[in-house]
């Protein structure tokens, strides 16, 4: 077993973890297999049952309207292009071949609505912005908002910017490679590090080259801002190509989980994910399960696994905009990805991925040897990220409910340059997805990029935004989908959700 030197020195507690785990995923395994040979008519019977019962439960539906109807087509919209088509817009796909040799799919909303001037893949001559999901996620997240008005992608469109989309190696839109199989346990073997190496710098130089800008401006969310931070902080002249530097929800090194039971599970061994995962895909099950559950039981499903994880009561995102947004949420990622997560929050670190599995013992090793070295010196620490060198503006908006941030410690490594936003009651993911981010987040960061990006007098003024919202609900409401039964099905979410909770 070349990948796991260290088993017969596990503690007891690491053994634990890993017969849960095992179980877990092998129970998972078993289930995903089953379902997947179950006759429909018979998957058709258990969902009208549970539909049934939940009803049965919590009451019956409430009679449909049309924001129920928008979020029900929303949650059902298969890809980034079918949500782009739901509000009305054009998009274009595009694919960047990184330095290492895999495909990324960029995604951009080059027209306002209507505006098409039907020259495809072109220079439009507005400012550029460059949007990027976090971990777990694809760039569906920045446009799947309940209301138009709240997407900040669609929002910077109308103002007239040129809006790029970005994804990460191995997600929905990413998953090919010149060179490995995703069957591969090689494709998988991929960290921040490669995200902050390849896929941040490769997808810019491809929109810069493809607009014939001078810069763009990037907006990351949450492990978007950690790729930004470490892309910006390794390669110099990336900083003369990004103007400003907008983080929501900023990543860098959290603390750790809010569940105090698996965060000293995995900081004690990062590696044990991989004992407990494999090396390919993290819960590549997820969306298989996603199709199965019925859609109110699938959002009670992630709000309570949030709250566990993270603490987050997810108060600010509306019953209806979970239950639109949740199902475009998992996307795919390698588990060394999080892996690397679990060792910078166990070293409280911002660092490279670390090699040395071997580390476990050497640090237990050094530290017992340290009481007997009054010098302390240690003989290995694994590379950091060297944020305070980011020359670009940095322009920080965090939550102050959400406990992957810590401010202080974050402003510590950052650049004197730095300016940060704080939101009063905001967690994490609601500052993508919450009910006010209209009010609280966009104007902000539209303000932001005024302030930096190339010729602002590009950009046009928020009075023109008015009525955007309203002509789609219009458009939605005669749409020639039949989705008014299906609304009804949902209708009672509002009430579930309280129950559920
Ligand atoms: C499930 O419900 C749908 C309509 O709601 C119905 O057409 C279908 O026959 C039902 N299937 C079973 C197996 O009960
Ligand atoms: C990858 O695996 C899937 C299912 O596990 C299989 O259907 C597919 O043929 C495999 N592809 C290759 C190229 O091996
Ligand atoms: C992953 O890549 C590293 C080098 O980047 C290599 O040392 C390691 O053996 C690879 N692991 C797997 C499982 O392919």
């Amino acid at each position: 077993m070349p990948h796991i030197p260290l088993i017969g020195r596990l503690t007891g507690r690491e053994y634990t973890a890993i017969f849960f785990g095992s179980i877990f995923v092998a129970l998972e395994t078993i289930l995903t297999t089953i379902i997947t040979f179950l006759p429909t008519s018979v998957i058709q019977w258990f969902y009208n049952h549970s539909r049934t019962l939940f009803h049965a439960i919590v009451g019956p539906p409430a009679p449909p309207s049309p924001q129920k109807a928008l979020a029900e087509r929303i949650r059902r919209a298969p890809d980034f292009e079918r949500l782009c088509e739901i509000f009305g817009y054009i998009h274009e796909e595009h694919v960047v071949l990184t330095k290492d040799g895999y495909l990324l799919g960029l995604h951009r909303l080059p027209f306002r609505r209507g505006e098409d001037t039907g020259r495809r893949g072109y220079s439009t001559g507005k400012p550029v912005v460059y949007l990027h999901h976090g971990l777990l996620m694809n760039s569906e997240v920045w446009i799947c908002q309940t209301d138009p008005a709240r997407s900040l992608a669609f929002m910077l469109v109308e103002l007239g910017f040129d809006v790029w989309l970005g994804n990460n190696r191995g997600n929905k839109y990413s998953r090919k490679s010149i060179h490995h199989n995703p069957n591969s346990t090689k494709f998988w073997n991929y960290s921040i590090d490669d995200f902050a190496w390849h896929d941040i710098p490769d997808s810019i130089e491809y929109i810069l080259d493809v607009t014939k800008e001078p810069s763009l401006s990037y907006v990351g969310f949450s492990q978007g801002t950690a790729q930004a931070f470490a892309a910006l902080s390794i390669h110099p002249q990336l900083n003369d190509k990004v103007n400003v530097f907008i983080a929501l929800a900023p990543a860098m090194s959290p603390p750790g989980l809010h569940a105090s039971i698996v965060d000293g599970l995995i900081k004690a061994s990062p590696t044990l994910l991989f004992l407990i995962f494999g090396r390919r895909a993290i819960l590549s099950s997820a969306p298989a399960w996603q199709s199965l559950l019925y859609p109110p039981v699938f959002s009670a499903v992630i709000s309570h696994s949030l709250r566990f994880l993270f603490g987050w009561k997810s108060k600010n995102i509306s019953p209806l905009q979970k239950l639109a947004a949740y199902a475009h949420l998992y996307s795919f990622s390698s588990v060394k990805a999080v892996v690397h997560w679990f060792q910078i929050m166990r070293n409280a670190k911002f660092q490279m991925y670390d090699d040395d599995v071997q580390k476990v013992i050497r640090i237990s090793g050094a530290a017992a040897s340290a009481r007997h070295r009054p010098s302390g010196v240690t003989s290995y620490a694994p590379a950091r990220f060297p944020t305070r060198n980011i020359v670009t503006p940095i322009v920080l908006v965090y939550g102050d409910s959400d406990s992957l941030v810590d401010i202080d410690v974050m402003l510590r490594e950052l650049p004197g340059h730095t300016t940060v936003r704080r939101l009063h009651g905001y967690e994490h993911v609601d500052i993508i997805w919450g009910e006010e981010v209209d009010k609280d987040v966009n104007p902000y960061v539209v303000e932001a990029l005024r302030k930096y990006t190339v010729r602002p007098e590009r950009v046009r003024s928020e009075s023109k935004l008015n009525g955007v919202s309203a002509t789609i609900f219009n458009g939605v409401s005669d749409s020639p989908d039949s989705i008014s039964e299906t609304a009804s099905i949902y209708a009672t979410e509002v009430r579930d959700e309280r129950c559920l909770d």
